[in-house]
């Protein structure tokens, strides 16, 4: 049985943010019937992006990934639904933009893996450790009006129409 309330934690990168696409990006997961659970702007330390990309601490370009992080505010948010960890990373693309279909955010919107706008968590074990990383007590309890007409089991077919 699928996991309606998976999350997933999404950032637009500073150049997102400098290049206006905060709101289309918004948008694309809104427009796929994802809840939005959590959302704020930070201007990361480098502290707190080190930890947020520890597992890549031995790249060649980890000293660049942290510089770019930290470069200016990023958009931070918990998204919400069934499958929404995978979903998330075909909505965003692959790391490089160059491998990315059109269709997809980084296929759409950006050239150069180390300007690729977006971040996305690669399983729900790191989606719950990024969520816990980025956001305290901060995830707003709410139901979506639209849930169940987003998970047909919910809804009850006519029998008369
Ligand atoms: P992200 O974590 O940001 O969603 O990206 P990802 O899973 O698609 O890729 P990952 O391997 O986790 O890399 C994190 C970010 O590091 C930058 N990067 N630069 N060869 C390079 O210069 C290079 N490779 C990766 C990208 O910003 C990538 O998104
Ligand atoms: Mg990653």
């Amino acid at each position: 049985m699928e996991d309606k309330k998976e999350q997933t934690f999404i950032a637009i990168k500073p150049d997102g943010v400098q290049r206006g696409l905060i709101g289309e990006i918004i948008k694309r997961f809104e427009m796929k019937g994802f809840k939005l659970v959590a959302m704020k702007m930070v201007h990361a330390s480098k502290e707190h992006l080190e930890k947020h990309y520890e597992d890549l601490k031995g790249k060649p370009f980890f000293p660049t990934l942290i510089k770019y992080m930290s470069s200016g505010p990023v958009v931070a948010m918990v998204w919400e639904g069934e499958g929404v960890v995978k979903t998330g990373r075909v909505m965003l693309g692959e790391t490089n933009p160059a491998n990315s279909k059109p269709g997809t955010i980084r296929g759409d919107f950006c050239i150069n893996v180390s300007k690729n706008i977006i971040h996305g968590s690669d399983s729900v074990e790191s989606a719950k450790k990024e969520i816990a990383l980025w956001f305290k007590d901060e995830m707003v309890k709410y139901d979506s009006c639209a849930f169940d007409w987003l998970y047909q089991a919910a809804v009850p077919i006519p029998t008369d129409q």
